[in-house]
């Protein structure tokens, strides 16, 4: 591990406190997270470590204390809060999801978009009547906003009820974080720049039974001009293919039925691996042959969508016949801007590629609307590309710059209101087609994971399609964990209600 990048905290106990000015207070300590060295890729190989243990040192640090974690943002948090759960179990805490109730509180966060990052901070904003109420809380701020410079900065300043800022480097660091934040009064702040570390043995606590969510790679190196992605997460480094492969068949056999491959660009598996000709058809062509009823992948980046990877998700069997394929806007010139390194022409060719092999694919995407100086033809792009490839659904977002990425310093001619009024019309457009395309399964037989029993009623049971669609239906709880076959009776603007033709009995596995 790079000793020298790590950002101590250690040393701020042994100063002395000034009254206000705690920016100049932690100067010297504290080296902030630099976006302009982030963005400098090391050469250095990636380095896999396989050592991770719970010092002796740090055994029966959680005795009697409860934690709880609050994950804002995409898979990849939910999957690192999964492993602080198993790290934080190992140290002996216990899991709580009461927040009044806890001893540990730690905030996964997101820096995606600006109100992501608010809603944290009026989250430790609130946390600060339960420091009041229990001085000896520990509050830890951790995920993608921790790797910001700005932010660290300003929870230094003005949250003082912040016991811990880790970055999303520094997880397995958990231990040694906490004993230091139980040992000293000032902040505890630890957060590398560096990233050329895969840790494959973390202690993990999976939140689910049925599905679950398996790191294929970590970072993102496509530095998409307005996207903070690749300076939270790092370089793309992935982990091994024998790794991943002894994961999926250890889940397989623990009856999983799902599981997600997981990465910000999984399309680039293996590329950043020297010397591996393997990439991500081959790795699913290899998942293919596990016993896991389902498999699927995201996110992929329709520049790497290679015609391998094209013709393995073709095959079928285990591969779940829908991709997640952000597109973020339809037009040429702002593709170009947005550093996308496609043009509309090659996404709908891909598309195209893509439903040749596999006529019967759903399609989702992402869009970005109201980036900077976007013209109002731009945007009309954007609506006719989503109409020629009658997505199933979208995720949609207005433009939101952050700093330190290309796009914030752009400058913008487009009016608030203009791009909220943007937003609403391809809202709307997205909200037709998928309800149209919900109404296309009306009368259809479709096989669904059944997850549980909805909140209200034991009796209804909920389930995510093969093409992702959410379903209720009555049936037995014996069905849950279970592919049933479901006949589809009413269809809505976001889910549909069906009924019960047969739970299927999953077989014996035999990985
Ligand atoms: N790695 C994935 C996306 C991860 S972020 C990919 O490249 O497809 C999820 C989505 O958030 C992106 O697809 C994009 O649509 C949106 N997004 C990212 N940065 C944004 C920003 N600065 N403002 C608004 N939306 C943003
Ligand atoms: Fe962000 Fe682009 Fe990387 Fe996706 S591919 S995480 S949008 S930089
Ligand atoms: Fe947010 Fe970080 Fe994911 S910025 S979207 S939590 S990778």
């Amino acid at each position: 591990m790079n000793e020298e990048s790590r950002l101590a905290g250690a040393e701020a106990q042994t100063e002395q406190q000034p009254e206000k000015d705690y920016s100049k207070y932690f100067e010297h300590v504290y080296q902030p997270p630099n976006l302009k060295d982030a963005k400098k890729r090391g050469k250095e190989s990636i380095q896999y470590h396989n050592d991770f243990t719970i010092e002796e040192k740090y055994k029966g640090l959680g005795r009697g204390r409860k934690f709880f974690i609050r994950t804002y943002g995409c898979q990849m948090n939910e999957h690192d809060t999964e492993v602080m759960a198993g790290i934080l179990e190992a140290l002996e805490y216990t899991a709580t999801n009461d927040v009044n109730e806890a001893d540990v509180v730690l905030l996964n966060t997101c820096a995606i978009r600006e109100n992501a990052e608010n809603k944290v901070f009026g989250e430790i904003g609130h946390l600060k009547h339960l420091k009041l109420e229990k001085p000896d809380v520990l509050i830890g701020v951790c995920g993608c906003m921790s790797q910001e410079e700005s932010v660290v900065n300003k929870i230094m300043k003005s949250y003082q009820n912040v016991d811990m800022i880790f970055g999303t480097h520094n997880i397995h660091r958990l231990p040694a974080i906490l004993e230091e934040a139980y040992m000293s009064k000032a902040m505890v702040v630890e957060v590398w720049s560096k990233e050329g570390d895969v840790i494959e043995n973390l202690p993990k606590v999976r939140t689910g039974k049925i599905k679950a969510w398996v790191n294929i790679m970590y970072g993102c190196d496509k530095f998409c001009t307005y996207c903070i992605v690749p300076f939270t997460r790092g370089k793309e480094r992935s982990r091994l293919p024998q790794e991943i492969i002894s994961e999926v068949r250890d889940l397989a056999r623990q009856g999983y039925q799902e599981i997600t491959l997981l990465g910000q660009n999984v399309n680039a598996y293996g590329k950043d691996i020297e010397g591996l000709d393997y990439g991500l058809g081959d790795l699913m062509a290899d998942i293919q042959k596990i016993d896991i009823p389902r498999v699927r992948f995201m996110t992929s980046h329709p520049w790497d969508f290679d015609d391998r990877l094209i013709e393995v998700i073709a095959r079928g069997g285990n591969i779940m016949p829908h991709i997640h394929l952000p597109v973020q806007s339809g037009n040429n010139e702002v593709l170009k801007i947005m550093g996308r390194k496609y043009t509309r022409e090659s996404y709908l060719q891909l598309v195209e590629d893509i439903r040749r092999a596999l006529p019967d694919v759903a399609l989702t995407t992402d869009i970005i609307v109201g980036y900077p100086n976007e013209t109002e033809e731009q945007f009309l792009d954007t609506i006719d590309l989503y109409e020629r490839v009658g997505f199933e659904h979208a995720y949609t977002y207005l433009y939101s710059p952050r700093e330190g990425t290309p796009a914030a310093n752009m400058q913008d001619n487009v009016p608030m209101r203009e791009k909220k009024d943007r937003l609403q019309r391809l809202n709307k457009v997205v909200e037709h087609h998928t309800e149209h395309k919900l109404a296309s399964y009306l009368g259809q037989e479709v096989l669904v994971l059944c997850e549980g029993p909805s909140k209200k009623n034991d009796a209804i049971l909920a389930g995510y399609t093969d093409k992702s669609k959410l379903i209720n239906f009555a049936g037995p709880l014996d069905a849950v964990g279970k592919i049933v076959r479901v006949r589809v009776t009413e269809t809505k603007r976001y889910s549909m209600n069906g009924e019960l033709i047969e739970i299927i009995e999953p077989v014996e596995v035999a990985n």
